[in-house]
């Protein structure tokens, strides 16, 4: 049986399924039946400093994207930090650890940005016996408008100024949160890295506007006939982090430095595959939100049987295993050559292949009278985009020409790509002529 045992920066926990700070994990009660149903461990919802009280709107806090069939695919929201009391937050904090001694618990923080703000917050913190801070530089909204949240993520010297304070000021293991709302993720991990994290956490939400209400002309969610921009996640944000994720776990100036991956994590699928591109462990908001805290139990045994069915005893063995495959573009072989094919049994006849690839693309579909289509090897260029647009699984595929074969769109043999071997692109010419 696999061992589903986490070890995240000396950070211990049952699984790797964190829970993502936000509304499940705001307060003692939800965060006692998240552990009770089998998360293995939460980021608290962030704290700020004492101060003046947080206050949210009172109209609709979030905004949605749905599939056809309804079922969520991006969630936006407006929502600030807690806006329960410091005090109240960390007695709560306090209580639960000393419960759940074997669940890792982190506190989120978000304080303004100066040293005694977060040299005051971190003592508080470590009397609760927390096992760690998560620290929020990710926020786009609400908070970063007054300096703090993404106001500090998007500045790298701000990363690594605020993270060398943390560790300078407390004990506890901390993980650098990141924005996605930049142009090069790298750039803030490696400041993380500089400031001494010993991990960054990605992602947070995204700046969105789910949707404008076209009779009251405003963005929604809309308060009292304004909105505002808000952050996104969910399933739709998935593709977003994955890429960032591995942009950090390929960077050679931050090799090595833990990543727990956010982002659209549903089911124990997609936390294998952050973890594959680098994430030691993943965290959950937007799925618990829609299904409730038992689908750790689905995440659970998923994981177990795809690291029994590979044969990976701990979770450690799967971390990072795509990592070696994710290359630039230039690297590509561009002697490997597919073609579609449609499974005449699966068909439909709805002719939606043929129209995408005859009306946007190469015109290698075929139509007979009798609405059966085929593909024309000798135009189809392998571009997928049948594949994506069938609305019936596997009923087209690419097949891989073997290596001898001739291309029959370009006379080509396979295997033996004329300019192959002395393209640039290869990298074994690039390689020789660096
Ligand atoms: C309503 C809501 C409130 C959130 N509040 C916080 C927060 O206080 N601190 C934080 O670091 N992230 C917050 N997040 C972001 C999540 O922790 C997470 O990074 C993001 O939702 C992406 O994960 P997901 O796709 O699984 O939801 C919030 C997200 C939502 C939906």
């Amino acid at each position: 049986m696999a061992n589903l045992q986490s070890d995240f920066i000396g950070i211990r926990s049952p699984n790797p399924f964190w829970l993502a700070s936000a509304p499940p994990t705001d307060k003692e009660y939800n965060v006692r039946r998240a552990f009770e149903a089998g998360w293995g461990g939460v980021v608290w919802k962030t704290l700020g400093s004492e101060g003046p009280p947080v206050v949210n709107v009172n109209g609709p806090r979030y905004g949605a994207i749905w599939g056809a069939d309804r079922r969520l695919l991006g969630l936006n929201n407006i929502e600030l930090i807690t806006d329960r009391p410091l005090e109240v937050n960390l007695r709560e904090i306090k209580s639960v650890k000393r419960d759940y001694p074997d669940r890792a618990l982190v506190i989120s923080l978000m304080v303004p940005c100066d040293e005694d703000s977060w040299k005051d917050i971190l003592a508080r913190i470590e009397d609760t016996e927390a096992d760690g801070v998560e620290l929020n530089f990710g926020c786009p909204h609400g908070m970063a408008e007054r300096g703090m949240g993404s106001a500090v993520g998007q500045v790298p010297e701000y990363i690594e100024m605020v993270t060398r304070w943390v560790k300078t000021h407390s004990r506890m293991p901390c993980i650098v949160k990141l924005t996605p709302n930049v142009t090069d993720i790298r750039k803030p991990a490696e400041a993380a890295k500089r400031g001494g994290a010993d991990a960054v956490s990605l992602i947070n939400t995204i700046n969105s506007i789910t949707g404008v209400d076209i009779d009251a002309f405003a963005p929604m969610p809309m308060i009292d006939g304004k909105g505002t921009h808000g952050g996104y996640c969910g399933p739709a944000v998935k593709p977003i982090a994955l890429n960032m994720v591995a942009e950090i776990a390929r960077n050679p100036e931050t090799h090595g430095l833990p990543i727990s991956g956010i982002g659209g994590v549903t089911t124990w699928r997609d936390a294998v595959e952050f973890m594959l591109l680098g994430a030691g462990n993943v965290q959950v908001c937007t799925a618990v939100m829609t299904y409730g805290f038992r689908i750790v139990e689905e995440m659970i045994s998923g994981l177990s049987d795809y690291m029994d069915a590979k044969g990976f005893e701990t979770t450690a063995d799967l971390v990072g295993r795509a990592v070696p495959n994710v290359t630039d573009w230039q690297y590509l072989n561009l002697n490997y050559v597919t073609k579609a094919q449609i499974d005449q049994d699966l068909c439909i006849k709805c002719g939606r292949c043929y129209a995408a690839c005859e009306d946007t693309s190469h015109q290698a579909i075929a139509m007979s009278p009798d609405r059966t289509f085929s593909v024309k090897d000798e135009e189809c260029v392998a571009c997928n985009l049948c594949v994506d647009v069938c609305p019936v699984e596997n009923c087209i595929t690419m097949r891989e020409l073997p290596k001898g074969a001739v291309d029959p769109r370009t006379g080509r043999t396979v295997g033996d790509y004329a300019n192959w071997l002395s393209h640039p692109n290869n990298p074994s010419v690039r390689e020789a002529a660096e």
